[in-house]
């Protein structure tokens, strides 16, 4: 088991390179199996759950061959097994694609119920019911998720419930249904527009994604392809709050400024300066943090996913602050972990009261997953001292080399090897 240990009080400055975005490169990989062919992917992020869905695309038989550090080609001419076991889909929620994507490929797919952050009841409801549109039957036995169809027909649905995870595994069974399936209410997040235009590079015809309708054309023969990811909305925006937070002056390469809207105007209002560029984004934060209201919405709405880092950035802000999720069920279960360095959070349902402090104060603290653990990160930057956070296997699943990145920009964090607890029970 291994923890970081940070050592805060230091202003960052210097350039750090965002890398593939981690909820489109989950979407696009699994979708690789619609096709029978190669498929080169570049600007794959180097993260514990990009690996995992390489244990479960090998498990089926495609062949996965690194090309370079961030670029993968994929065959999956040979996939001959329509099963995401129990052993890896507990990691990840994303491992569920594979169900649209399967049943896309060969009418039937069998995944077993994914893992993933605990944000509260996480239903899969919108999955099923619109592959059931699409004339599948859906039948949960065992902790195994079973589709199947004769064949896949095109439907009109309306999702009851803005939802990026069904929004994504409608899209991919649908790519190969018979004729014309239209989406509404469908969800409009950077990583949908992505999904799609890979899908649309491989021959599907896919249109409307990004706005809340999409139409999916049925297209009989899909063909390999050679496509980029795009880079990572929530991992830029993390730098972002941490270099507010920290304060100093950094540049964010390789980002779509447009995806980060949302979070740059929160910035601003917090007193943040904010410049953006064509393909990259400065922030400089050399004065008192203001306090802000937020919530987190569908895009092109704050994101849920930017929710801890910017709620721990409130906590040095003067003043008081609100912070309301509009997402999920339970996403201020960190919050505890926060108060443990200072935070004066008072939470009630999906409403936090954020009482600026001046700085936090260092403490050992926990990842409860992977944003809590980047805002934890955040938080011990603005610490005098030196503070230990655990369960970084979290954070590892999203954010790819972040010691490396982190020290670039002259922030004092490792990682470390913890004892054993087990060893350390029977030599006590
Ligand atoms: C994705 C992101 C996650 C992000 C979330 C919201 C990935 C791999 N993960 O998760 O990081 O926090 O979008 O931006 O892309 N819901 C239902 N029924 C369903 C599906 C969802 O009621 O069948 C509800 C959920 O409980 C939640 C809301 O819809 O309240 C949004 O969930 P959804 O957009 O599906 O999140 P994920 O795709 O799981």
């Amino acid at each position: 088991m291994e923890k970081y240990v940070v050592s805060g009080n230091k202003k960052l400055y210097g350039e750090v390179t965002i890398s593939g975005a981690k909820n489109a490169a989950v979407a696009i990989l699994p979708a690789t199996v619609l096709v029978k062919d190669k498929c080169i992917i570049e600007n794959v992020p180097a993260i514990s759950d990009v690996t995992i869905l390489f244990k479960i695309l090998e498990g089926m038989g495609a062949k996965v061959r690194f090309l370079n550090a961030s670029t993968v080609e994929i065959d999956t001419r040979e996939i001959n097994e329509a099963v995401v076991p129990y052993e890896l889909a507990r990691y990840m929620r994303a491992s569920y694609y594979f169900l649209g994507a399967l049943l896309g490929r060969c009418n039937e797919a069998s995944v077993s119920m994914p893992g993933g952050c605990d944000f509260g009841v996480r239903p899969i409801d919108q999955h099923i019911k619109g592959f059931e549109m699409l004339g599948a039957k859906v039948s949960i036995e065992k902790g195994m998720i079973n589709a199947k169809a004769e064949e896949l027909e095109g439907g009109h649905f309306q999702f009851e419930k803005v939802s990026v995870g069904a929004t994504v595994n409608v899209m991919l069974a649908a790519v190969k249904a018979r004729g014309l399936t239209v989406l509404e209410n469908a969800a409009k997040e950077p990583h949908i527009v992505d999904l799609a235009n890979f899908l649309n590079s491989m021959g599907a015809d896919i249109r409307g994604a990004g706005t809340d309708t999409i139409k999916i054309y049925g297209v009989d023969i899909l063909h390999g392809t050679n496509y980029s990811i795009i880079p990572d909305q929530i991992e830029a925006g993390t730098y972002m709050t941490i270099a507010a937070s920290a304060g100093g002056n950094v540049l964010i390469k390789n980002v779509i400024p447009k995806h980060l809207e949302s979070i740059s105007s929160k910035l601003m209002a917090a007193g943040v300066e904010v410049i953006e560029y064509d393909d990259s984004i400065r922030v400089i934060r050399e004065g008192q943090l203001k306090a802000v209201n937020v919530k987190t919405m569908p895009h092109p709405g704050f994101p849920t996913d930017m929710q801890p880092q910017m709620t721990a950035l409130l906590c040095l802000a003067e003043g008081t602050s609100i912070v309301t999720e509009g997402v999920w069920d339970n996403r201020f279960r960190y919050v505890d972990e926060l108060r443990r360095m200072g935070a004066n959070v008072q939470v009630d349902g999906k409403i936090a009261v954020v009482q600026g402090v001046s700085a936090f104060t260092p403490a050992p603290v926990k990842a409860c997953d992977l944003r809590a653990g980047a805002a934890m990160i955040q938080a011990a930057l603005s610490t005098d001292g030196v503070t230990e956070i655990e369960d970084i296997q979290y954070v590892e699943r999203g954010y790819e080399n972040i010691i490396e990145k982190l020290t670039g920009l002259g922030a004092n964090i490792r990682k470390v090897e913890m004892p054993d607890p087990n060893l350390l029970t029977s030599a006590g």
